[in-house]
Parts: structure tokens; sequence; C-alpha cells
């Protein structure tokens, strides 16, 4: 292989970035001058913009993930806009997306939606995307995160599905047929020992979920049952070793649970509660 190639290699590989192979590839091709694909066994340098290569490739040696430095992320059946001002869509919340499609099996309901802590969208998007007739509201508490969402919003034009607030629960009195939330959910502690891709590089306002990171599962236990029309279902995430403090939360709510599901780490990660 080229020298190029495996001198970069080796740079990743000493920084302990995971898969420098394909990370590497990712960086070349979003540095490419022409069409083609650029791959690693037949690299030709004159293929590349080499500056636009290099400072990429700083930014991957300080551990910034591929995402933010291509600015895309895929979740669902999409790619996202995202950057430091939003959490990179993970695969384990498209269960939330999928839970939602088992509970309302006609796609052409007219359900009234609201996504807490919306982010990059993503959840608001996938759910408008499978339910054309949906009406959504998706809040935020950041004004940076909103207008990443907007951006993504704009760029699928479902502004006539999605509407967009900054703004908390606090706020919220209409009643929804479903609702969702991938909330904060680290406890303050934790956040000292998450990887540096999480910590330098994911807003902390998308991480924090307090001393022990289940405020915003005492705040919605309250506020939730009080926002759901008669027959609606809340569908949450929940961190790795949360379901037992959230039960026990949720059991002094009006809210019957549902089911929960785990991710492929057989973590339980999401809860499903109905109002009945
Ligand atoms: C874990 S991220 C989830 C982002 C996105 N929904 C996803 O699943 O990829 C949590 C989001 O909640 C927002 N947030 C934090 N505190 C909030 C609050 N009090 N009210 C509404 N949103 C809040 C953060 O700005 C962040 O975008």
């Amino acid at each position: 292989m080229n020298d190029f190639i495996l001198n970069n290699l080796k740079k990743l590989k000493k920084n302990k970035i995971p898969n420098p192979e394909i990370d590497l590839r990712i960086l070349l091709n979003y540095s490419k001058k022409f069409k083609n694909e650029i791959i690693l066994s037949n690299f030709n340098i004159n293929k590349i913009n080499l500056k636009k290569f290099n400072m990429m490739l700083s930014r991957r040696l300080a551990n910034e993930p591929i995402s933010k430095i291509i600015n895309k992320k895929s979740f669902w059946k999409d790619d996202f806009y995202v950057d430091k001002f939003v959490l990179d869509p993970r695969p384990e919340t498209e269960t939330i997306i999928d839970e939602s499609l088992k509970i309302f099996c006609n796609k052409k309901n007219n359900l009234k939606i609201l996504d807490i802590g919306t982010g990059s969208g993503a959840i608001a998007i996938s759910l408008a995307r499978e339910f054309e007739n949906a009406d959504i509201l998706a809040i935020d508490i950041s004004e940076d995160a909103i207008k990443i969402a907007n951006k993504n919003i704009t760029d699928k034009k479902l502004h006539n599905q999605i509407k967009l607030k900054k703004t908390t629960i606090n706020d919220i009195n209409e009643k929804f047929d479903l609702i969702v939330s991938n909330p904060p959910y680290l406890a303050t502690k934790e956040l000292e020992n998450i990887s540096l891709e999480i910590r330098n590089f994911e807003p902390f306002v998308s991480l924090d979920g307090g001393e022990d990171g289940l405020n915003f599962y005492r705040e919605f236990a309250k506020k939730i049952p009080k926002i759901m029309k008669s027959n609606a279902y809340f569908i949450i995430e929940i961190g790795a070793k949360q379901y037992d403090d959230c039960r026990e939360i949720f059991s002094v709510s009006s809210l019957k649970f549902q089911k929960k599901t785990q991710d492929l780490q057989k973590k339980d990660r999401i809860i499903v509660f109905s109002k009945l």
C-alpha cells in the first residue's frame, strides 16, 4: 500500500482511533477532487485536496467523531446534518420509531405527536416520514439545537408537518396522541468518565440528567399524564442502568407500563407507557 496511506493509518492507530481504515477512507473521500470513490489500495495523492484532508485528519486525531467532521449522521431512513450543537442520533434511539409503528399501525392516522429534546430533529423527522398525516411539535431548550433541527426539517421539506419551539415541557399544555423523548440521562459524575468523543464533542446540555441522571424522568412522571390524550402513548429512552429507578419513578404516576425493549448489548433502553 502507498506510503501516504500507511503513514496516516499509523497516526490514527497511535492515537487509538477505532476503525482507522474506515475513518481514513471516509476522510479521503470527503477531501477528494474528483467524482470517483477513493479506495485505499490504489490511492494516488493527486486525487485529494491535501490541505482539506490534513485539517480533517487533525480533528480526527484529536478524537472528534467522524460525524462531526463530515457533518453527517444516519438515523432510521435519513442522513442528518449534525455539529457540535446537537447530539449525534444513535441506533438505540431508532427503537422509539419502531415501537411507534407497532402501536399506531395505521400510518395515515392524524396523530398529534410531541418530541421533547429534539436535538437534530432526528426522531421528529423520522416519525414525520412514517406518519405522513402526523402533526408534530418538536421542542428543545437549546436555541442552537433548534437551528440545526430547523435546517434538517428544511432540507427534508417537512415544515408542513413539524413545528419547532424553543421551550421546555413546563410550557406545553396541549394534549398529544404520542409523546416521545430521548432526554439527557447521564449522572453528573458519569460525565467525568465518558469517552473523549462524547465529553469533548457532544453538547453538555444534551447529556446532563442531574446528580443521579434521573431528573428528566421525575419531571416527566409529574407532567406527561396531563398532556396525553385518553388513549395516548409515551415512549422514552433511558440509560443502560436506569430501568429499575425509572419504573419506581413512574410507579407513582398514573401511567400504565406497557413494555421495555433492549439494545444490542441486551440493556433495557426504551420504555413504553400508555395513559389507559
Ligand atoms: C439526549 S439529547 C437527544 C437529542 C435527539 N432527540 C436524539 O435522540 O438524538 C437531549 C436533548 O434535550 C435537550 N434538552 C435539555 N434540557 C432540556 C429541557 N429542559 N427541555 C427541553 N429540551 C431539553 C438538549 O438540548 C438535547 O438536544
